[in-house]
């Protein structure tokens, strides 16, 4: 369950650890504002980290598929595969929902925190180390709902929701320590 849960969600893991280690530059929002006088997104989300995030984690997927191509276990447990009707053009579609979903949760919770007037990097835990993962379940689910019912099934979420957020603060506790993170959250 453990190695099935996170072989599916390695395309949607790989783009914020990314984002944080390469991005950088011109902000999404443009350095703009809202009426409520505070930015749109902020500086922590940018064009660099955005591509970045997702140019990587569609590359894992796609080293996921190659896996598949010549063997199909891993410790022998039997890996899903990200094809709908063993159609490799459905994969890549998911690989993608996958990678772009999980920025684009973490940039709509940036968005929710800007108005609920978070400065950037302010924690705001449980919704920090989850909105990737939602953002990846509802865009995959909108775009692939067959695929997504019948691999993420009701354990396989469960053990995600628990493992997630463990990992994504160890994560970004290196991350802080190796200094491509500001903060240890
Ligand atoms: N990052 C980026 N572009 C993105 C997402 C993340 O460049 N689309 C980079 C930024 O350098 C950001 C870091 O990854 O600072 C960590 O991401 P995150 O913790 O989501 O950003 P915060 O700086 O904490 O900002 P926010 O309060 O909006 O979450
Ligand atoms: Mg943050």
């Amino acid at each position: 369950m453990l190695i099935t849960a996170v072989w599916l969600m390695l395309p949607a893991y790989i783009p914020n650890p990314i984002a944080a280690v390469l991005g950088g530059g011109k902000p999404i929002d443009g350095g703009k504002t809202m009426s409520d006088g505070r930015r749109i997104l902020g500086d922590g989300k940018t064009y660099r980290g955005l591509l970045a995030g997702i140019f990587f984690g569609m590359l894992v997927g796609l080293l996921q598929m190659y896996y598949l191509s010549k063997r199909t276990t891993l410790f022998s447990v039997e890996l899903p595969s990200f094809a709908v009707n063993a159609s490799s053009v459905s994969a890549v579609i998911v690989i993608f929902t996958l990678a772009f979903g999980s920025l684009f949760g973490d940039m709509f919770m940036s968005f929710f925190k800007r108005r609920i007037g978070f400065k950037r990097g302010a924690p705001l835990p449980v919704i920090d180390q989850l909105d990737f993962v939602f953002g990846a379940w509802l865009l995959t689910y909108i775009v692939s709902p067959g695929w997504f019912t019948s691999n993420f099934t009701i354990p396989v979420i469960i053990v995600l929701l628990v493992l997630t957020p463990v990992l994504h603060l160890s994560t970004n506790i290196i991350g802080y320590f190796i200094g491509v993170k500001n903060e240890p959250w």
